[in-house]
């Protein structure tokens, strides 16, 4: 059944995608952002815009109206079932550090407590793979080991992962308080559908001894979507952190596993992996939430 979902951050990038996806799915959605969403996303959902660094904006906004009708017809005392919270800076050096940090983590506690305190039980939060600490380090270090699986140490040094990983600390004890259910979703880089080609991503192939700070993957802004909805239709699960990326490495070797030995000697491989699994691996997100990708890379560089 169709569930209210409110979407912050839907104007983004990623936020597009997911929307278009969860509207496919029969979910009605509100869009909290400060910028409009763009045609032809905007003539499907209603945005609102909200500054979620300022905490009176946000319990409104929750409290709000999905659509704009004349007069209003939804009842005044519908709840969202669940909140997809994708808004805030998507990387360092957008703003000074400083603001990276204050936007991100002020928003994300925002959102949290008051979804929390208005009894809205489903929340999913976008963290990223940036968290491993090798994307944005001062010059190049290692994944602690291999593959890259939600429980391995998150300890990076730059201020937007740092800003993430707060927003996950606060998604985990909020859970705690509240025992609702706060899923986090580390996602990789968003690739949107006409970005498979004529961009980073034929670097990824063509050198991918390089592409270290991407994990050796990505995720596609729609099948983002489908995680999103999985995450919102599965529930009781608690606090729970599932890397949210596509399934395959994103270059050609027959072996990530013999890859990942040749350009990174010295990192620990815990486990045997798929042949073709990508290093941050999404295992969990296949296994407990369902996900089953439908925009593998190679689809846009069939010869
Ligand atoms: N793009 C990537 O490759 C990538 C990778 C990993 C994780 N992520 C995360 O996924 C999420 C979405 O990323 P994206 O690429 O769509 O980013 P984006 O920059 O395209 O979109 C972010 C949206 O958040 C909105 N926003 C920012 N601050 C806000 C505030 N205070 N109040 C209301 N709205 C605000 C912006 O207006 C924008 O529309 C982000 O949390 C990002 O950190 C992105």
């Amino acid at each position: 059944m169709g569930k209210r979902i409110i979407v912050t951050g839907g104007s983004g990038k990623a936020g597009q995608y997911v929307i278009d996806y969860l509207l496919d799915q029969g979910h009605q959605v509100l869009n909290l952002d400060l910028t409009p969403l763009p045609a032809p996303f905007s003539d499907r959902v209603h945005t609102i815009r909200v500054d979620l660094a300022d905490s009176g904006q946000v319990y409104s906004a929750f409290t709000s109206h999905f659509k704009l009708t004349e007069p209003f017809r939804e009842p005044l005392d519908l709840l969202p079932d669940a909140l997809i919270h994708l808004a805030g800076y998507s990387r360092n050096m957008i703003v000074p550090d400083n603001e990276t940090f204050r936007g991100n983590a002020l928003s994300t506690y925002n959102v949290i407590e008051a979804a929390c305190r208005l009894g809205i039980k489903k929340i999913v939060t976008a963290s990223s793979v940036t968290v491993y600490g090798v994307s944005y380090a001062e010059g190049d270090v290692d994944y602690p080991s291999f593959p890259v699986h939600e429980e391995v140490d998150t300890n990076p040094m730059d201020t937007y992962a740092i800003s993430k990983v707060c927003g996950e600390r606060i998604a985990r004890g909020f859970a705690r308080r509240f025992g609702t259910d706060n899923y986090v979703l580390r996602i990789g880089p968003v690739v949107a559908p006409h970005e498979y080609k004529g961009t980073v991503f034929d670097s990824y192939i063509k050198t991918p001894e390089k592409w270290a700070a991407h994990g050796w993957g990505y995720t596609d802004a729609r099948d983002l979507g489908q995680m999103c909805d999985l995450a919102v239709q599965k529930d009781g699960l608690k606090f729970q952190i599932f890397n949210a990326v596509n399934d395959e490495i994103t270059n050609y070797t027959p072996s990530a596993a013999g890859f990942l030995a040749r350009v990174c000697p010295d990192v620990p491989h815990t486990r045997e992996m798929d042949a073709r699994e990508t290093p941050c691996t999404n295992k969990k997100m296949k296994e407990v939430l369902g996900f089953r990708q439908n925009h593998p890379w190679q689809t846009y560089y069939e010869t």
